[in-house]
């Protein structure tokens, strides 16, 4: 073996049990629980796990690295994101690349690939987001050789009119027709662009600027709108849907609805949803929590967690989206100023570990939800579990460390977080991505371009 790694506790979407790991070529070789044969694994390295666990790399499916919005570019470049990836247990990173009018899905693509490999610190895979469908809707003839290509999953808008990135339900409703012949998931961001607007304008005219009014321009049942609208396409036209950040109950309620009558819809949400409520947005530095969907109501935060311990909720995800503190500075009196989006990358895996740890779910529902789902539903059978024959995507991590996040402490380039202070129960100590050492204690230990494109297969099965 080039890579044993001993005495661990390795855990999967089933359970957890004792075993030894062989990596050989950057795949997991061998996995020896003991037994008849046990004990005899002799590698090139060898790393006692003892009193750690050996979890899958995570699978964040839902980033914008280096992504031009809001009137910048998100702050986090590939190489930083990635970077700051791996030293959360993060080993596969998804991006959002955007289409823009005029432009093909692969052309697209292979334009954010290339701005992503020479610096990649994690293995990478693209989501497209389709902004415009071109003339005569041209671009939906380009579905096949998307998925050829790797990409077997697009989101749409359902917001961002003013920003021309919206899907209208016409564009969505084809390209949910269409998508399912392909194998592509189709994602959607769920909120009612018309309702935000026209509240917006309210707000605006009567002076409430304050990001107290981010909120109540896009509160709850804006959000739970677009999401039965979404799943109404979905049911109708028999198409398999993935909706992104959902942060409302009456959301929750729809998509549980619609997969106890066996329709395949799946949600993520994020752990911006999970920890934080709408109060956020009358703190003090309630600029830098701005980000689309915003935090909801308590409730909405319960019934959250319900789901994610239910099994309704699939995945959770980040949608890392970082902003320097100047940029959020720029909508300090006026809220529709403010860059939406915020950072996670490195806490995502961390942030459910620890609610793993403190008994608030379980750890095999945390593995499932950060790296197995994902893995499965977006096409990637090599990543997302510690079995034999997959990608030695492996993170080390100890119960018995506490850790409390500071922006000091992260790989990133930006200079606020909104998890800034929060203690964590437990930490990832290694990070292996292909069987090469990348995080160590605290450090990045890797080589920039060592991530590698991931070309998926087809997606929306489990
Ligand atoms: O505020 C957010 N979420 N920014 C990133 C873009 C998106 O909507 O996912
Ligand atoms: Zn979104
Ligand atoms: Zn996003």
């Amino acid at each position: 073996m080039d890579l044993v790694i001993k005495n661990g506790i390795v855990v999967s979407g089933a359970g957890e049990y004792r075993a030894d790991v062989g990596v050989k070529d950057g795949r997991i070789a061998v996995i020896d629980g003991g037994g008849a044969s046990g004990g005899g694994l002799r590698g090139v390295e060898t790393v006692d796990a003892s009193g750690l666990y050996v979890l899958p790399g995570a699978v964040d499916a839902h980033t914008h690295l280096q992504m031009p919005f809001g009137g910048t570019v998100s702050a986090d470049s590939y190489e930083a994101g990635t970077r700051a990836a791996v030293c959360g247990g993060v080993t596969t990173v998804f991006d959002y690349a955007i289409q823009r009018k005029g432009k093909g899905i692969v052309r697209t693509v292979e334009e954010r690939r290339a701005l992503a490999e020479p610096g990649a610190c994690a293995d990478i895979a693209f989501h497209c987001a389709i902004t415009d469908l071109g003339e005569g809707c041209a671009l939906l003839d380009e579905f096949p050789k998307a998925a050829d290509y790797g990409v077997s999953s697009f989101k749409c808008f359902m917001v961002y009119k003013k920003e021309g990135m919206m899907i209208d339900d016409g564009m969505l409703m084809r390209i949910m027709e269409k998508a399912g012949e392909a194998g592509i998931l189709t994602n959607v961001h769920a909120e009612n662009p018309d309702a935000i607007d026209a509240r917006i304008a309210a707000f605006i005219a009567s002076g409430k600027t304050s990001p107290w009014y981010h909120y109540l321009s896009r509160p709850e049942f804006v959000e739970a709108e677009a999401v039965k609208r979404a799943v109404h396409w979905a049911k109708a036209l028999g198409a398999k849907l993935y909706i992104v950040h959902l942060a409302c109950k009456e959301g929750v309620e729809e998509v549980a609805r619609a997969k106890a009558e066996g329709y395949a819809v799946f949600a993520e949400t994020c752990p911006q949803y999970l920890e934080f409520t709408s109060d956020v947005y009358k703190r003090e530095d309630g600029r830098n929590f701005v980000c689309s969907p915003p935090m909801k109501g308590a409730e909405s935060r319960e019934a959250l967690w319900r789901a994610v311990k239910a099994g309704v909720i699939d995945t959770v995800a980040t949608d890392h989206c970082p902003f320097m503190q100047a940029e959020k500075d720029w909508g300090r009196d006026d809220f529709t100023k403010i860059p939406n989006g915020c950072a996670g990358i490195e806490n995502l895996y961390p942030y459910m570990l620890s609610a793993a740890n403190t008994g608030r779910i379980s750890f095999s529902q945390a593995v499932r939800l950060c790296a197995e789902t994902p893995a499965k539903l977006f096409g990637c059978p090599s990543k997302g579990s510690v079995t034999v024959g997959k990608d030695a995507d492996i993170v080390l991590y100890d119960r018995a460390r506490d850790f409390t996040v500071s922006v000091k402490n992260m790989h990133s380039d930006y200079d606020q977080t909104i998890w800034e202070g929060k203690p964590l129960k437990g930490y990832p100590v290694k990070t292996f991505l292909r069987g090469k050492l990348v995080y160590d204690n605290g450090n990045y230990v890797g080589v920039p371009g060592q991530g590698r494109y991931i070309k998926r297969s087809e997606s929306g099965c489990l």
